[in-house]
């Protein structure tokens, strides 16, 4: 039942094209990647070079009693190595932390704007839930794993060299056991290093279950109530929590065998190296504080292996995540305007507005059919002429392609073959940029964003003063409403405008869409879920949104277009009845039977019959 928006296949192969592809992606930063590097390096050097410090001198020299010389240099050096390194701590966590964050801007940045660009069709592939974890978890795990894993990693490099280094000049045969007995052992780690991936692998899928349930959840908690469905999907969810509980005790359990088995393997390597540099000892080839300095190198030798196979699982994830961000930020909208357009109109970043056209709002479909990526064709050969400034309603059973009709005029979709032509000319000729500037659509279920009634209704004009975003909103007959909220213009309207009625929401949108003043404007279903009180105030809005434009509207609701300059009756894609509200009654079919159904439900409704 419920989608997982967080599965990461591990056992993809290693994809180089895009390691390429994230390390330019921080060129822009070279010199706080180089930053951290020298950090990285220095504090590795420190880390390793005071152990060597500690047995050679401090253990081997003077706690010995053998001399005192040179003490005070002893002293002075480990007081300034230190300082070096709180300095250079300092230096690496800023430098990490920035390219995070860095990273962390650029990615969400490109997604954010690429999915502004996408067309509408997009958004029927890919669910909400989806995008968002793409656009919130993904970008987070690649520049979270990118800056501080991939510093874990180079500095366990660096610390394996400088050991390796370090121990073979001080005396080659002793080291030769740590070459010989450190990878024995590493091999049986990393083997059940596996085990211990496979398993939380198994919590994180399960994990993401319960996010994606609880999503569900809670978004679709008030239909759940109205559905009386709390009991099934409370048991519902209890499984996959279950489940999860499950995966993560064994997980759990496995892990702390995993850490068990490890320190039975270190102190085995630990073993090792005391026994064969012990026999060094005892037979005078091998001084003991050199022996101290192999067992604590020996001892550190692990740290670094476990934490290469730890960064080198979580890079196989960012990987995965990367991948997935950087496939939405490749795909091309699937409405794109020509080049010869772009060079002539702009683009959305760049309009060039001085050669836009002013709309006269002529339009015509000519021969136009269209099916959806899926589906069947639902216009075939369909044609109308709409001369500028008329007022076209459309109405039809629910499924009969109303919507579709204008959401082709809006080119949110293109036409499969044929072509729409306004003001004479095809509209893939001119920028979608420019139609979009000139008209105006108000959905079906209108969207308001998070923020006060003013901001809302500025969006059909960002350069709209406060007294024009008033007079929209008196021509939208929502100035009356607005005025007794307590804060009027300020309120805020919450998540999606929440905290107004569907009703207000639509008058507000109205606001909105008068404001922008288009030249074509395309109401959907204006009035299909509102009592009649407020459909008589919307009803006089829609007179004023209309005037001095091409419109169409599609409505539920016959009262509201019976004044249209044309309806269409819309059956299976096809126009089958088109003419005045008189004409159409004067045929008796379809719009007749429909409209006195309405008529007489609207009188008994008003004498409270039903
Ligand atoms: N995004 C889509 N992808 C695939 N098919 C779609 C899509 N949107 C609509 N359809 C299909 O196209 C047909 C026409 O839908 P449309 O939304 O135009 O109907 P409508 O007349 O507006 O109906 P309603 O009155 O219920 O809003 C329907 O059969 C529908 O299933
Ligand atoms: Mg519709």
């Amino acid at each position: 039942m419920y989608e997982e928006f967080d599965d990461y296949d591990l056992s993809s192969k290693l994809n180089l094209k895009l390691w390429k592809k994230i390390i330019k992606s921080l060129t822009p930063y070279k010199k706080i990647v180089i930053w951290g590097l020298i950090a990285v390096a220095v504090l590795t050097f420190i880390e390793t070079y005071f152990v060597k410090l500690i047995s050679e001198y401090g253990f081997g020299k003077f706690i010995n009693g053998e001399s005192m010389d040179g003490f005070s240099s002893f002293i002075v050096l480990m007081v300034a190595m230190i300082i070096f390194e709180v300095i250079f701590v300092k230096i690496y966590v800023f430098s990490a932390a920035k390219i995070e964050m860095y990273l962390y801007r650029q990615l969400t940045g490109n997604c954010f704007a690429h999915l502004q660009e996408l067309s509408y069709s997009f958004f029927d592939k890919y669910s909400v839930g989806w995008l968002i974890s793409r656009t919130t978890n993904d970008t987070s795990r690649v520049s979270e794993i990118i800056s501080w894993g991939l510093v874990d990693a180079i500095s366990c490099v660096f610390k394996l060299v400088f050991i390796l280094v370090i121990m073979i000049v001080t005396n080659a045969r002793l080291s030769l056991i740590m070459i010989i007995v450190v990878p024995t052992i590493l091999t049986i780690g990393i083997f059940f290093r596996r085990i211990v991936m496979k398993y939380s692998w198994k919590v994180r899928k399960a994990h993401s279950q319960v996010s994606s349930a609880l999503n569900e959840g809670i978004s679709g908690a008030k239909t759940s109530k109205s559905l009386v469905l709390e009991e099934k999907n409370l048991s519902a969810f209890s499984k996959i929590v279950d489940r999860y509980k499950r995966f993560s005790i064994k997980a759990a359990f496995i892990n702390s065998s995993y850490y068990q088995i490890l320190a039975v393997l270190a102190a085995a390597g630990i073993a090792a190296m005391a026994y064969f540099g012990g026999i060094e000892v005892v037979s005078g080839r091998l001084d003991y504080a050199i022996l101290f300095m192999f067992v604590s190198y020996t001892m550190m030798f692990f740290d670094p292996v476990l934490t290469v196979s730890r960064v080198s699982n979580e890079m196989k994830m960012a990987q995965v995540a990367a991948e997935r961000v950087y496939n939405i930020i490749a795909i091309e909208p699937e409405l794109i305007d020509s080049e010869e357009v772009i060079q002539k109109y702009g683009d959305y970043t760049n309009p060039k507005k001085e050669n836009w056209e002013k709309i006269k709002g002529e339009i015509e479909f000519k021969n136009v059919s269209f099916k959806y990526s899926t589906g069947p064709t639902i216009l075939k050969n369909f044609n109308l002429n709409v001369k500028p400034g008329m007022s076209v309603a459309l109405v039809g059973e629910t499924g009969a392609g109303k919507s579709t009709i204008v959401n082709l005029l809006s080119r949110f979709y293109e036409p499969t073959d044929g072509q729409i032509l306004i003001d004479g000319v095809d509209y893939k000729k001119r920028s979608i940029g420019w139609l979009h500037a000139n008209l105006g659509y108000v959905m079906q279920t209108p969207h308001l964003f998070s923020g006060t009634i003013k901001e809302n209704i500025r969006f059909g004009n960002l350069e709209a003063t406060d007294e024009q975003v008033v007079a929209a909103a008196k021509a939208a007959n929502a100035h009356e409403f607005i005025g007794l909220l307590e804060k009027g213009y300020d309120t805020e309207v919450g998540e999606s405008g929440n905290r107004l009625s569907q009703g207000q929401k639509q008058l507000i949108s109205f606001a909105r869409a008068i404001i922008a003043d288009p030249s074509i404007l395309i109401l959907d279903e204006a009035t299909s879920s509102i009592d009649t009180q407020t459909e008589y105030v919307i009803q006089k809005a829609i007179g004023n949104l209309l005037k001095g434009r091409t419109s169409f509207i599609i409505a539920h609701r016959l009262s509201t277009i019976t004044n249209s300059d044309l309806i269409l009756v819309i059956q299976n894609g096809q126009i089958t009845e088109m003419g005045k509200h008189e004409e159409l009654m004067q045929l008796n079919g379809y719009y007749y039977r429909l409209y006195t159904n309405q008529f007489v439900e609207d009188r008994l409704k008003e004498i409270n019959i039903i």
